[in-house]
């Protein structure tokens, strides 16, 4: 099997050699779906930045959906569909909402939607372009006159800024026990040592400045508002890939 952590080697990080050699063993023998490499491949030759759901991540999302019986998901920030591909891979049942800013983005998406998805695509993955500040708030009027079913699944992976905003919509528009994950919570340690840490070398960190900056504060708003929601209960979950020193938030709605 090709290395998949080399699908994500233009995203600017250099991951710990042996987290991403670690990932490489263990996909051969667990993740025998390396036909979806084809999306990461895509996505970056048509300009797309690295950056999409490290694979372990979207199995582990597939998974989850596939034995919680998802029917109804939401993404908010589709960039190439590698997520909502995955959804779709393990779990025959579920239909994805995706909302995606940059129209460039969402031809892409959709290219490599029916690419491997085939043409009744559509039938399976709603790409809506638009700003997530614009679209969230209209589908969550939706959710609430019963036009549109409530969620089993919310994945956030967007501009980090409006994290809380993503989050807070979509408790709302979840049912009981659904799941709610925010990506990129803990962005190489940045989330307690602000950009302290300016090395992308976790073993040179370097100590500089100690500002967090706006995506960091995003994670850091999410972080301490989810802990006092009294509708969720939640963890991060700190990981590493051959992506990035990174990790994500998991809630699950009461
Ligand atoms: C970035 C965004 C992401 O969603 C991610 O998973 C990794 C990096 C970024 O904007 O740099
Ligand atoms: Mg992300």
């Amino acid at each position: 099997m090709a290395s998949q952590s080399a699908l994500f080697a233009a995203n600017g990080e250099t991951p710990e050699p042996l987290w991403a050699a670690v990932d490489d063993y263990t996909g051969q023998h667990l993740n025998h779906h390396q036909h979806l490499d084809v999306v990461l491949h895509d996505s970056v030759a048509a300009g797309l930045p690295a950056i999409a759901t490290y694979p372990v991540l979207a199995k582990a999302l597939s998974m989850q959906s596939y034995v919680t019986g998802v029917t109804h998901a939401l993404e908010v920030g589709t960039l190439g569909a590698y997520t909502p591909i995955w959804l779709c891979t393990l779990n025959p049942a579920i239909k994805i909402t995706t909302v995606e800013y940059s129209p460039r983005h969402a031809e892409v998406a959709a290219a490599n939607c029916r690419k491997v998805l085939g043409e009744a695509w559509e039938a399976r993955v709603e790409i809506i372009v638009g700003a997530g500040r614009d679209v969230l708030p209209r589908l969550a009027k939706e959710v609430a006159d019963g036009s549109r079913p409530k969620f089993g699944l919310t994945y956030i992976d967007a501009d980090k800024v409006n994290n809380w905003f993503y989050f807070d919509l979509a408790v709302r528009m979840s049912h009981p026990r659904a799941s709610i994950y925010i990506d990129n919570i803990v962005r190489q340690g940045r989330l307690v040592a602000g950009n302290k840490i300016v090395s992308r070398n976790w073993m040179n960190a370097k100590e500089e400045r100690g500002d967090f900056d706006e995506s960091t504060l995003g994670a850091r708003e999410a972080v301490e508002k989810t802990g006092k929601d009294a509708r969720v209960e939640a963890v991060v979950l700190q990981t590493v890939s051959g992506k990035s020193w990174d990790g994500h938030i998991w809630a699950i709605v009461k």
